[in-house]
């Protein structure tokens, strides 16, 4: 491709993406902008302005050369050095200082890429906001406030039948073309014994039978881990969409430690998130779907991984704490969601879009 044309895509690109982000919160009070909507979340107001910073440092700054727009929120508007329990008491941009800042940081994107060129580094720009605008809809379906037509996941072609995959070795991961996340690389060689996956998702309609007839009250199902989140949290009925949602669509804002215990309760498990690549790339299962899939993988680093392009994308979050979930949801935009993707969040999380596909020995 001409030089010209892909700068031209990519900026085509960037700006699409931004007028979905826009979309997504343009039906909110400022109020509503600036709160702390949901406690385990970030006011949206920091997601937007978090947005502009990371275009800002990766294309301006270390792409450009030219110093940071607003060096003095840095640091505010780092995920690690300032986490999300306390972004609700800063003084985050708000208002039309917010809006300039998102336009003036893409304004230099624009001429550092007219010097420079397209570079990896802007596909991880744009993919970093398609990634939060999928934050901001978690956070927008815990607070009731989803703008209209998103967030309801639509029934799944697929019966309740099983697709027996054979054991065999094959392929884990990215390979070296085009553009992956660090998690997703090196591709290597991964031995599987045969297994059988569901053909579809688990429905609302199943999980208010698993809900109906005990699963949140007897104990045999739950783990002892999951069982003390249950009794901690008071977690005694499945979430609100399992009943007003589409019976036929994938059950969604489950957590992994419910997943698990519905899992047990049905005679299955989750399948490894090994199981479920294969199965997907060999075309068993439809792979990208209306909702994230649990995994019954902790998250890690593939044998041979390497941080890219900075430390805190993935390694932080490896070990035995975070779950890697499969595939992808109805608000997840396709240019993030792939068939090597991998998704983490701790097993107590609902906010996500995620259910389970249900695996068991062949
Ligand atoms: C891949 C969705 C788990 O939201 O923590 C956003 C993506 N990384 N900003 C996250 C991400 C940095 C990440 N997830
Ligand atoms: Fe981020």
């Amino acid at each position: 491709m001409a030089v010209d044309a892909q700068q031209v895509e990519m900026l085509e690109g960037l700006e699409q993406t931004r007028r979905r982000t826009l979309s997504l919160v343009q039906h909110l009070s400022q109020r509503d902008l600036t709160r702390v909507l949901d406690p385990i979340m970030s006011p949206l107001a920091w997601d937007l302005g978090h947005i502009a910073a990371y275009e800002d440092l990766w294309i301006g700054h270390r792409l450009g050369g030219l110093p940071l727009m607003h060096e003095e929120l840095a640091a505010l508007y780092d995920a690690f050095e300032t986490p999300r329990a306390v972004r609700g008491d800063l003084e985050f941009l708000r208002g039309a200082p917010l809006t300039e800042y998102l336009d003036a940081v893409r304004e230099r994107t624009r001429a550092v890429t007219a010097m420079h060129g397209v570079t990896d580094r802007h596909e991880l720009v744009l993919r970093h906001e398609l990634q939060h605008d999928e934050t901001i809809l978690q956070v927008l379906a815990l607070a009731g406030l989803l703008p209209d037509g998103w967030g309801v996941p639509s029934a799944v072609a697929g019966d309740d039948g099983w697709s027996l995959v054979p054991g065999g070795t094959f392929a884990l991961g990215a390979d070296d073309d085009g553009f992956a996340y660090d998690n997703e690389r090196p591709r290597h060689p991964v031995e599987v014994a045969p297994f059988r996956i569901a053909r579809r998702p688990v429905t609302n309609a199943t999980w208010l039978t698993f809900t109906e007839g005990g699963g949140y009250e007897r104990r045999p199902w739950w783990s002892h881990e999951s069982w003390m989140w249950k009794e901690e949290y008071d977690i005694g009925d499945c979430p609100r969409s399992v009943r007003t949602g589409d019976p036929d669509a994938p059950v969604a804002h489950v957590s992994w430690f419910e997943a698990d215990a519905f899992a047990r309760w049905a005679g299955a498990r989750l399948p490894t998130e090994a199981e479920w690549e294969k199965a997907a790339t060999s075309g068993q299962t439809a792979g990208i779907g209306e909702v994230w899939e649990w995994t019954a993988s902790s998250f890690a680093g593939y044998p041979g991984f390497r941080a890219y392009p900075y430390p805190e994308y993935s390694e932080p979050f490896f070990g035995d704490r975070y779950r890697v979930l499969r595939g992808g949801s109805c608000v997840t935009h396709p240019r993030v969601a792939s068939h090597t993707f991998r998704n983490w969040d701790l097993p107590q999380r609902r906010q996500l879009f995620a259910g389970l596909r249900l695996a068991k020995e062949a």
